[in-house]
């Protein structure tokens, strides 16, 4: 069988959870063939691959087809492009970038790259796409199933993360690091889900915190109100600091009320669309009659390991992508509002102005009293099934 020789940048968290699923077979068109850290202590347990020192060293040396980059955010945008440039095949780990005006740098580096007919493949790891819950909630909403949306709510506040693991040093937590908190760590997921399945609002209002409930510069608790043109308005409350958390979405639409939670999707439809009801019964108090509709899904899907070889059919067979890399930034315009909106007190209206909040996002980083922990990583005692499980 045809293999794509890979790469995998960083090898923290995310890239040795990466590799290692690689390595036990689990991505039969993917061949591990280097890997880079700049840290030893990360590069010690893949030695049989004699790793670089760099990424942009491994991006270099010709040994690749494809790098995965799994590094702290800022680096996305640099090693990305340079990977694109060198012609190689890219999947980056969320978000593509910190900030708007970086993903289009990095999309336009992907635009180039494919010029002239050239096939690159461009893929940016949102494997909460490949849950069965968010996949069949899109199919209901594109059948019209549902009928208009009026509200969505989403409160996802089951990221829940202690001190210790922002004390942990590294790039964690900083506007120089990180580039914000769980907006751009823990929520790129949600952000992702909420544009792929209702695509961008117009204008966001949001309340974030910073430092609620950790000590940290960068938000770990966000309250947004988002308004859309064709009427659905919806909120979306985050935080790192609360147990055991929820995430329930609940929609209400014109055919009921429709709520996904605890991995079901519980959808009770109204025999008549509640519009047409609102208009036309003679009642004053009564509200529709409904069904229990059964809307069934089993499991959580193929999550980053669908991510990895959905990427390799991509690149060996020209499979459509379930994460295009461009739409990857929408999240990061969805999260630079909601920060800005925190920032200028104000609702922002999209498209956002991608220099602005570079700005605003740079006054942050000079006027940060945090200490400046922008590359070192520490290693994560982490038991990955329970990390994942919550994914
Ligand atoms: N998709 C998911 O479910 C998921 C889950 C966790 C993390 N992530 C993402 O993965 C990325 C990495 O997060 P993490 O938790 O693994 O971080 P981490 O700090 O554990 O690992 C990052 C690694 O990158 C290395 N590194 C930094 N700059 C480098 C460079 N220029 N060249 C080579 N190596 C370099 C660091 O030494 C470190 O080992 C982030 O973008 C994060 O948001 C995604």
């Amino acid at each position: 069988m045809k293999k794509i020789r890979l790469g995998i940048i960083g090898l923290g968290s995310m890239g040795a959870a990466h590799a290692r699923w690689i390595l036990a077979g689990k991505t039969p068109r993917i061949e591990l063939a280097a890997v880079a850290d700049i840290d030893p202590v990360f590069r010690k347990p893949f030695a049989q691959f004699q790793p670089f020192a760099e990424g942009s060293e491994l991006i270099k040396s010709g040994t690749v087809d494809a790098v995965l980059i799994a590094t702290p955010h800022y680096s996305h945008n640099a090693l990305g492009i340079q990977a694109l440039k060198a012609g190689l095949h890219l999947l980056v780990e969320k978000p593509i970038s910190v900030h708007k005006a970086d993903c289009q740098r990095l999309i336009a580096a992907a635009k180039a790259a494919k010029r002239d007919g050239k096939r690159v493949v461009f893929a940016a790891m949102f494997n909460q796409r490949t849950n069965p819950l968010h996949q069949k909630l899109r199919e209901l909403l594109q059948a019209g199933e549902l009928g208009a949306i009026q509200r969505i709510q989403w409160t996802v506040t089951n990221w829940f993360r202690s001190q210790a693991y922002y004390s942990s040093g590294g790039w964690r937590a900083t506007w120089a690091g990180e580039g914000g908190g769980m907006l751009l760590n823990q929520c790129p997921h949600n952000l992702d889900l909420l544009q792929w399945l209702f695509g961008m609002p117009d204008r966001v209002t949001a309340f974030c915190e910073f430092g609620r409930y950790h000590a940290i510069e960068v938000e770990d608790s966000v309250t947004a109100y988002l308004e859309y043109k064709d009427g659905p308005t919806a909120t979306f409350i985050a935080a790192t600091g609360e147990a055991p958390g929820t995430n329930r979405l609940e929609l209400a639409c014109d055919h009921g009320r429709v709520v996904l939670e605890n991995g079901k999707i519980e959808f009770v439809r109204t025999v008549v669309p509640v519009g047409e009801f609102c208009r036309t019964s003679p009642d004053h108090w009564r509200t529709p009659d409904i069904w229990n509709a059964q809307i069934p899904v089993a499991g959580e899907g193929a999550q980053h390991i669908g991510i990895l070889n959905n990427f390799a059919d991509a690149v060996l067979a020209g499979a459509p992508l379930i994460a295009p890399g461009e739409e990857g930034i929408h999240s990061v315009e969805l999260a630079n509002a909601m920060l800005l909106s925190t920032f200028e007190r104000k609702t922002i209206g999209l498209p956002l102005n991608a220099a602005r909040y570079e700005k605003a996002l740079k006054g942050k980083i000079a006027a940060s009293t945090f200490k400046k922990r922008v590359v070192k990583s520490v290693p994560q005692k982490r038991d990955l099934a329970n990390y994942f499980g919550k994914l």
